[in-house]
């Protein structure tokens, strides 16, 4: 077979799977062989068993991520092929990055885990961030040191340069180099941090993914064994509080109130998770004592963790 022949063979085989993505689906999950006799993925793959919002698919020469949480497709392509050098795509639906990515910056504005560059080790390859909002002193430093420049998000000229320009807020403009890392959009905490391997697969390191991520999920799964096994008369009852320019409010978020389940508590009646309480207001400061009293006064422990840290 000649090597033009492959090569479009390959180019029908990546439009198939671009253009008729539910019917190639069900053929994929039977098997990429099934989908595509003579594609063989070359390296490492990762495989998406937790997280909802995204899948990767292989083909020989590159890789389609396709991310539930905005409809878009990645097309990732090996850059020491040639399509790398042919094809380009930024359409509404679909774009196309060379991988793996030679250069890439952050927008932390919106919280953003740099700590899994970091665990993948490709905290080198990041040159852009909006903001120094990030808890990772190592990253600090490099900004520091002018490895990582400040960019201003509000500018699109110094965002443009970089081979990818990471985003977690969906609502903002998305210029042809955005990818959406949309980790935030999963309800439980183990789905967030497969995440990682959306970030693996842009970096072809998705050996390390797996094995962080495998880490991660196994610790996790330990750790829920243990509230699980005690003997206990009562769970503890958990209010996940988070204070706010004068507000205190009983979380709402997904992930958080599976945390306190899996660490064995039980989270305070969802009537009361609707309800926030202004400082200001000497009323709601009796209403929250109230509660918390109640809640203490029934025989059951109330444990509030202060306010979770926006920084990652
Ligand atoms: C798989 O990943 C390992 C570790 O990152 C790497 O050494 C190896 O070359 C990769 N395999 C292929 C075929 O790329
Ligand atoms: C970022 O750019 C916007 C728009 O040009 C400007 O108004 C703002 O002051 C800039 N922010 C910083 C921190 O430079
Ligand atoms: C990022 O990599 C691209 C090539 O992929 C290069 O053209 C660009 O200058 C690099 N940008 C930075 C900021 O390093
Ligand atoms: C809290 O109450 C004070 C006093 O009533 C009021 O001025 C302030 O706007 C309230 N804060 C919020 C966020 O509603």
């Amino acid at each position: 077979m000649s090597r033009g022949c492959s090569y479009w063979i390959q180019r029908l085989l990546m439009a198939a799977w671009l253009l008729s993505w539910k019917k190639w689906l069900s053929a994929i999950d039977i098997g990429a062989a099934a989908a595509a006799p003579n594609v063989k993925p070359q390296g490492n793959i990762s495989k998406v068993e937790d997280a909802q919002n995204y899948h990767i698919y292989y083909g020989q020469t590159f890789k389609v991520i396709k991310n539930g949480i905005d409809g878009k497709s990645y097309l990732l392509i090996q850059s020491d092929t040639r399509m790398a050098g042919r094809t380009k795509y930024c359409t509404p639906r679909i774009k196309s990055f060379v991988i793996p990515l030679s250069n890439f910056s952050v927008d932390t504005t919106t919280s953003f885990p740099v700590s899994f560059f970091e665990l993948l080790g490709v905290v080198g390859s990041m040159k852009g961030m909006t903001s120094n909002t990030v808890a990772s002193e190592c990253v600090l430093k490099m900004v520091e040191g002018g490895e990582i420049s400040l960019i201003n998000a509000s500018e699109p000229q110094q965002l443009a340069p970089f081979a990818a320009h990471f985003v977690s807020n969906l609502d903002q403009f998305q210029a042809c180099n955005f990818a959406n890392f949309a980790a935030t959009g999963e309800d439980s905490p183990l789905q967030r941090a497969e995440w990682i391997k959306f970030l693996g697969a842009f970096a072809n390191l998705e050996k390390r993914a797996n094995q962080v991520y495998k880490a991660v999920k196994d610790n996790y799964l330990c750790l829920i064994k243990v509230p699980e096994a005690k003997e206990k008369a009562f769970k503890p009852i958990v209010a996940w509080m988070e204070y706010q320019n004068g507000i205190w409010s009983f979380t709402k978020e997904l992930y958080k109130l599976k945390y306190v389940e899996d660490a064995g508590g039980e989270n305070v009646d969802a009537s009361i998770n609707k309800i926030t309480y202004n400082i200001s207001n000497p009323d709601d400061i009796e209403d929250l004592h109230a509660i918390l009293c109640m809640k203490h006064t029934v025989g059951m422990q109330l444990d509030t963790i202060p306010l979770h840290s926006s920084k990652t």
